[in-house]
């Protein structure tokens, strides 16, 4: 009887596993999905390419001043803070790209989460070698970013600081707004009065409002002979005062350790400061993480490999998400919740790297029945407490009489307040268009997801340029007539040429991680270790309840 009850169980498993697992549609040995991956690692060898102008920093000349200095570079610092064969989840790898013409490489800042001593962390590191690791408007995006990351996961921070402060030249950009470089203090108070633990190890120059990083952290390191911390510099000093002061009598690291407290720990060069605070994290206690039912990660049925050749090139065309679906988790199961209703939103439940989660796929335009399902399924993860993972390819909410009498308005503001009132850990991968309110409703930037991500071939603006130029053209055209004037169609050509280059510009994927609309452009067989790191990191802090304002019925 026992015997037949097990056979009976085993049975079960294998058949809801069967039940649930995606069979895919693509033939991998087709020629067009072999072109299509052709295409594709084209859009790779861009990104490539791209990363490696920043992970070169400030150029060969600074880096090797910097070096024969004996600093590390600031990679280099970071790899020997973490747990030896972790990973690090950097963050807007490619901020300020295509901007300053190329001099501030990575913003002059890398900033990620890592491990260090079994506790996750978020990292932030000056690249010295880039314009002395000054700030500019970027730069300072990139660190708060970090920072805001830090307190949506209730993380603690490291700051690895070697830097010259503001920008100087660029001061209007970066001193004085809400997000500018007060920021960052800001940032540190609100943090501290958590108890998130911060960490400065002063390895460079740290100067003027600079000087707070270190001042404000729990804890500071700062290296001899080579980190200093001053609010005014030497130069300024002498002009203030007329005081002649070298910079090491005036805040270096015997200074602050000795005589003034700024500073709690002396090391003797960067090794040492860094297993300085290696050790420090040694004593801290750990965390208890939000208690999320995991099982064993499994491997997609699919390679996620297979997902250069699935990736939309043409973003007018709608692919089926399940395709991508299947690549990210365990198993390629996939337990699809109100298949036959709204098809144009694909949702259901799975595990990623045997995390529970909700995904949320278009798989077309969002009409009212998609935004209502997506409203239900929003509230059933947040329900089940389970993270959940949004894939954007959104052309936006579908227009016409027939829609606005069914009420899409109202229905998609249920949908946008779900999405905003959910308490769960939210992630968002654009792996296609995102555009419109269609960006909003599925946990856009202005939604606050614990992390967004683009893939290469990923656009971004509020409408299609296509779209843009047809709106807009036909706005001049109707000026045109109501001033009694003749259509010239040239000059109709030209406005619609100049939008259709504006817009195929300011929708790359480039030039939105360039202005921190993201956390960063990946490469897609990463995106499943990806959310696995980024939902590792949010079960630092509770899941909280969802409370939801009016929904217009
Ligand atoms: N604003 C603008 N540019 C700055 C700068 C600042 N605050 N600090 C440094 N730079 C630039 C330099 O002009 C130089 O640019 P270049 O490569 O185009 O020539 C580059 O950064 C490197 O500076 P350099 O002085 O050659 O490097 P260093 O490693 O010897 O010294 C500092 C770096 C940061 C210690 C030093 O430049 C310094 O003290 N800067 C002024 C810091 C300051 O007073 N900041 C107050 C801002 S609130």
């Amino acid at each position: 009887m026992m015997k037949q009850n097990m056979v009976f169980i085993v049975f079960l498993i294998q058949n809801i596993a069967f039940v649930n697992q995606l069979k895919t549609r693509t033939d991998v040995h087709s020629e067009s999905f072999k072109s299509h991956i052709r295409d594709y690692s084209r859009l790779m060898e861009d990104l490539h390419r791209s990363l490696d102008h920043v992970m070169a920093g400030g150029g060969a000349t600074a880096v090797s001043r910097h070096t024969e200095r004996g600093k590390l570079l600031a990679r280099s610092r970071i790899e020997k803070l973490l747990d030896p064969g972790t990973p690090f989840l950097e963050f807007s790898t490619l901020a300020a790209n295509g901007q300053y013409d190329d001099a501030f490489p990575g913003a002059g800042i890398v900033t990620g989460a890592g491990i260090i001593s079994g506790h996750e962390v978020i990292i932030i590191a000056n690249d010295a070698t880039v314009k002395g690791g000054t700030y500019v408007r970027e730069t300072i995006a990139k660190h708060v970013r970090a920072q805001e990351i830090a307190l949506n996961n209730h993380l603690p921070v490291v700051y690895l600081v070697d830097s010259g402060g503001v920008f100087l030249p660029d001061q209007a950009r970066v001193f004085p707004d809400k997000e500018d470089f007060g920021r960052l203090f800001y940032h540190q108070a609100r943090m501290s009065a958590m108890s998130l633990h911060q960490v400065s190890i002063v390895m460079g120059s740290c100067t003027a409002g600079g000087a707070y990083v270190p001042a404000m952290s729990d804890e500071t390191i700062i290296v001899r002979d080579q980190g200093t911390i001053f609010i005014g510099g030497p130069p300024l000093v002498k002009a203030a005062t007329g005081e002649e002061v070298t910079a090491e009598e005036l805040g270096g690291g015997r200074v602050h350790t000795q005589i003034s407290g700024v500073a709690d720990h002396l090391a003797e060069n960067d090794d040492h400061a860094l297993e300085i605070c290696r050790n420090l994290f040694s004593s801290i206690p750990k965390k208890q993480k939000y208690p999320l039912d995991t099982t064993a990660p499994e491997p997609p049925l699919y390679d996620p490999q297979e997902l250069y050749g699935i990736a939309p090139l043409d973003l007018k065309k709608t692919i089926d998400p399940r395709e991508i679906i299947m690549r990210l988790t365990d198993g390629s199961r996939f337990h699809e919740f109100k298949k036959e209703y709204g098809p144009t939103l694909v949702t259901g439940f799975a595990r990623l790297m045997g995390y529970p989660v909700g995904i949320l796929a278009n798989y077309g335009v969002l009409d009212s029945a998609a935004a209502l399902k997506g409203s239900h399924f929003v509230q059933l993860c947040q329900s089940r407490k389970m993270p959940i993972i949004f894939l954007q390819h959104i052309s936006g909410f579908v227009v016409g009489k027939k829609w606005e009498h069914d009420g899409l308005a109202k229905h998609g503001a249920k949908f946008i307040h779900a999405v905003a009132n959910a308490n769960v850990p939210r992630f968002t991968i654009i792996f296609g268009g995102s555009f419109g309110a269609g960006n909003y409703a599925m946990s856009g930037r202005a939604f606050e997801p614990n992390l967004l991500f683009m893939w290469p071939n990923a656009r971004i603006s509020v409408m299609g340029g296509e779209q843009a130029a047809g709106v807009l053209t036909s706005v001049k055209v109707q000026q045109m007539n109501k001033q009694g004037k003749e259509v010239n169609q040239k000059e109709i050509d030209t406005i619609r040429e100049k939008i259709l280059k504006q817009y195929k510009h300011e929708s790359s994927a480039y030039y939105s991680t360039s202005r921190l609309w993201d956390d960063g452009i990946i490469d897609p067989a990463e995106t499943r270790n990806i959310l696995a790191m980024g939902i590792s990191m949010a079960l630092n802090k509770p899941f909280g309840q969802m409370k939801n304002g009016v929904f217009r019925m």
